[in-house]
C-alpha cells in the first residue's frame, strides 16, 4: 500500500533518493501555505518564520546528535560547506589531506584547489583492502592535517566505519570532515560518536527536502580554526547592529551564514525532517536497509542481472548498483526511465536508491523492468 505522505503518480517507481527525492505531502503543503501567506501578508509574520528557522536547527541537532543547536549552520549545499572548510583552514606547503578515490567531485575539488598552496590531496583506493578504513589510514603521515570522506559513497553505496576513523584521527590530532549527504535521512548519524569536526549534507536527497538548503555542523573548537570566507550582517553576534559600529562574529555556526536565510526552503525542509523524526531514524534506517537487502537478493538471484554492490559488508546503505548480463547500462537506463523507474546511471551500472516508504511490490516490479530490457 502507498504511504500517504508520498502520493506519487501510479506510473512511477521512485528509486532515486540518492539523487533528488520527491517531497512528502506535508512539505508540499508547507510550501503552498508559505506562498499563500506571502502573497496575502508579505513578511508580516516574520517572527513566526524565525521560529521555524530555530525549529529546523533543532531538528538538525537531533538528527546529528549535535551537542548544541549552535553547532548547526544552514548553508546552500554540501559543496559550499566543504569549501568553507577547505578555504578556511590555515594550510602550509607540505601539508596533506587524506581522502578516497570514490569521492563525489564536491569532496574533491575544494581540496585539490589547495595545490597552489603546496597542499597535497591523497586518494586512497578503498577497494584495495578488506576494510576500506585501513586504506585511508595507510596514506596518513606526520604531515596529514585533515581526513575527509563520504560517510556513504555515492556510486558504490560503500558505508564507512566513521567511529573508527574518528578515533584514529583524534589520536593523531587530525581534523575529521564527513560528507554525510548519502547518510543523513537514510541511516542514523551521530556526530559525537564519530568524533567528527565538520559534517555537511544537503536537503534534497534522503532528507526529502528541496534543493538549495543544507546543513553544516562544526564543533566549537573546529570552527574557531576556520578563517571566514564570506561576510554579511547575518553572521554578527548582534544581528541587529545595522549602524557602522564595531561588531563581533557570532560564536556559533551562524557565522557561516552571511545574509538572509532561505525562508522558503526552511519551511519546506523543516516539514520534511518532521516526517523523518516522527517516523524515527531507527525505523527509517531499518526500512532502508531491509529494502536494500531485498533488492540485492532479488538482483543477485536474477539470471539476467549482475549485482555490482557488495553484499558482505556489515555496514549497509540505501544504494544498490547493478548491470545487465547482455545490455549496456546506458540502454538499460533509458529503458527504465521510459518505463517509469526513476533511478540513476552511476558506479558502472544502474543505481537504485529506495527510501523507507517504497513498497516491496515496487522493488519487484523495478527488478522485472530491468531484466526485461530488449
Ligand atoms: C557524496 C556527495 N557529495 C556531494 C554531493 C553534491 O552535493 P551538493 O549539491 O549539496 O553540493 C553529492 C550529490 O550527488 C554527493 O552524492
Amino acid at each position: 500500500m502507498k504511504h500517504p505522505e508520498f502520493p506519487l503518480t501510479d506510473d512511477l517507481i521512485y528509486l532515486n533518493h540518492a539523487a533528488v527525492a520527491p517531497w512528502p505531502k506535508r512539505t508540499s503543503d508547507a510550501v503552498i501555505a508559505f506562498a499563500a501567506q506571502n502573497s496575502r501578508f508579505g513578511s508580516h509574520f516574520y517572527l513566526d518564520w524565525l521560529k521555524k528557522e530555530t525549529e529546523l536547527r533543532r531538528q538538525f541537532q537531533t538528527l546529528l546528535n549535535a551537542a548544541s543547536a549552535d553547532d548547526i549552520a544552514l548553508v546552500k549545499n554540501t559543496s559550499e560547506a566543504l569549501s568553507f572548510v577547505a578555504s578556511g583552514l590555515p594550510w602550509q606547503a607540505g601539508d596533506n589531506i587524506v581522502s578516497s578515490n570514490q569521492e563525489f567531485p564536491s569532496n574533491r575539488l575544494p581540496w585539490q584547489s589547495l595545490a597552489d598552496q603546496g597542499v597535497e590531496f591523497r586518494e586512497a583506493d578503498l577497494s584495495s583492502t578488506d576494510t576500506p578504513e585501513d586504506a585511508l589510514f595507510a596514506l596518513v603521515d606526520g604531515q596529514t592535517r585533515l581526513l575527509t570522506i563520504s560517510s556513504i559513497q555515492f556510486a558504490s553505496g560503500l558505508r564507512m566505519d566513521l567511529p573508527r576513523i574518528g578515533e584514529f584521527c583524534k589520536q593523531r590530532g587530525i581534523l575529521f570532515c564527513v560528507d554525510a549527504i548519502q547518510s543523513l535521512g537514510a541511516v542514523q548519524f551521530d556526530v559525537q560518536a564519530c568524533r567528527a569536526d565538520f559534517v555537511m549534507a544537503d536537503g534534497h536527497k534522503w532528507l526529502l527536502g528541496p534543493e538549495g538548503l543544507g546543513v553544516f555542523y562544526s564543533t566549537a573548537e573546529a570552527r574557531e580554526r576556520l578563517k571566514l570566507t564570506q561576510y554579511g550582517w547575518h553572521m554578527m553576534k548582534d544581528i541587529h547592529n545595522y549602524e557602522n559600529v564595531p561588531w563581533e562574529i557570532h560564536p556559533g555556526a551562524r557565522r557561516f551564514e552571511c545574509g538572509s536565510p532561505n525562508m522558503l526552503g526552511i519551511h519546506a525542509l523543516s516539514a520534511s525532517l518532521s516526517l523523518l523524526l516522527e517516523t524515527g531514524m531507527a525505523t527509517v534506517e531499518a526500512c532502508v536497509i531491509e529494502r536494500n537487502d531485498y533488492l540485492k537478493a532479488a538482483i543477485a538471484a536474477h539470471p539476467q542481472l549482475i549485482l555490482l554492490s557488495d553484499r558482505q559488508s556489515p555496514l549497509k546503505s540505501g544504494i544498490v548498483v547493478f548491470k545487465h548480463q547482455r545490455h549496456d547500462s546506458q540502454a538499460l537506463y533509458r529503458h527504465l526511465q521510459q518505463n517509469g523507474v526513476v533511478c540513476a546511471l552511476r558506479g558502472g551500472g544502474i543505481r537504485f536508491s529506495p527510501h523507507f516508504y517504497n513498497t516491496f511490490t515496487e522493488l519487484d516490479q523495478a527488478v522485472e523492468w530491468a531484466a526485461a530490457v530488449r
